[in-house]
């Protein structure tokens, strides 16, 4: 299925973003691959042509809007079209509400709503012309807010909202719109996090959580695009939490009230 398809996966140098598109790449896609760092796109590039020669790296920020029209003109000058967007770049942060600056807060829309809105406005030309998708990374976070990760949890349920209002405007034209929610999923050593001043810290390995690895959460979201369903979790915890959230929500709360102070203790 994704023989020749064109896909774009921004803040693709780590993590999920390069297991993703090393598995696409396997798979036949011709991948643009991205985040802010000239280095890291030089790097990721070079280890993907391992799997594909139809790979290019474009560095950038996905917050700046003028960026991801850079982003679109270079992909389809490349390629000639567009048929896959994944909008995995993001940035966790941490802190207690009553600890935390507002430029915390105003970093992480910035990159993890705005860095989801600004390539889905840029891209969705083009990507209508091929009757393609978009797919938005939430998390866990994004089913209900959990302790000490407040901003993490607003922007990841933020952009479950825009992507169903996109999901409705799109009826009737053949694009699919899915939202993935992977649970805790193993970190590279050189994720950073955003601490309550807004400074970008490298993240303390999580202890006491079972995580995920990158390919069972990288094939998770692969699968969902193959299905073109809406919505993925790709945990048991994910199914688990959004049953209980939905059916349960006093329930919910209550448990997490309970376990804050380990939550607290995890950041
Ligand atoms: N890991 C988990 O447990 C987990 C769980 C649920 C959801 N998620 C979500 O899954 C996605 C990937 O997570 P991950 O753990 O693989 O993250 P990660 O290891 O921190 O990688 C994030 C990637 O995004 C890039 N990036 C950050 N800000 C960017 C920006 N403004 N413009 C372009 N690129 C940017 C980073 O590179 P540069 O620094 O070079 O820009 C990096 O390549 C995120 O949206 C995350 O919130 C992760």
């Amino acid at each position: 299925m994704f023989q020749n398809k064109v896909v774009v996966i921004t803040g693709s140098t780590q993590g999920i973003g390069l297991k993703t598109a090393e598995i696409l790449g396997k798979r036949g896609a011709k991948l643009v691959i991205n985040s802010r760092s000239i280095d890291k796109v030089e790097n990721a590039v070079f280890f993907l042509k391992q799997f594909t020669e139809e790979v290019i790296g474009i560095p950038g920020d996905v917050s700046e809007s003028s960026f991801c029209e850079e982003l679109r003109e270079k992909t389809v000058q490349k390629f000639g079209k567009i048929d896959i967007l994944i909008n995995n770049a993001g940035v966790a942060s941490s802190g207690m509400i009553s600890e935390m600056h507002s430029r915390a807060f105003e970093k992480i829309v910035s990159i993890n709503f705005l860095g989801s809105v600004h390539p889905t406005l840029a891209f969705l030309p083009e990507i209508k012309k091929q009757k393609g998708g978009i797919i938005f990374i939430s998390s866990i976070a994004g089913i209900l807010g959990l302790p000490g990760y407040s901003a993490y949890s607003a922007t990841k349920r933020a952009i479950v909202g825009f992507a169903e209002s996109l999901k409705i405007e799109l009826t009737g034209t053949d694009v699919f719109v899915g939202i993935n929610y992977p649970g805790f999923t193993e970190n590279d050593v050189q994720k950073t996090i955003l601490n309550a001043k807004g400074e970008e810290e490298i993240l303390k390995k999580r202890e006491g959580i079972k995580a995920t690895s990158q390919e069972k959460t990288a094939l998770g979201i692969i699968k969902q695009i193959e299905k073109r369903r809406f919505r993925a979790y790709s945990s048991i915890s994910g199914k688990f939490i959004q049953l209980l959230v939905r059916f349960f929500p006093r329930l919910t709360f209550f448990i997490l009230a309970k376990l804050r102070k380990r939550m607290e203790s995890m950041q």
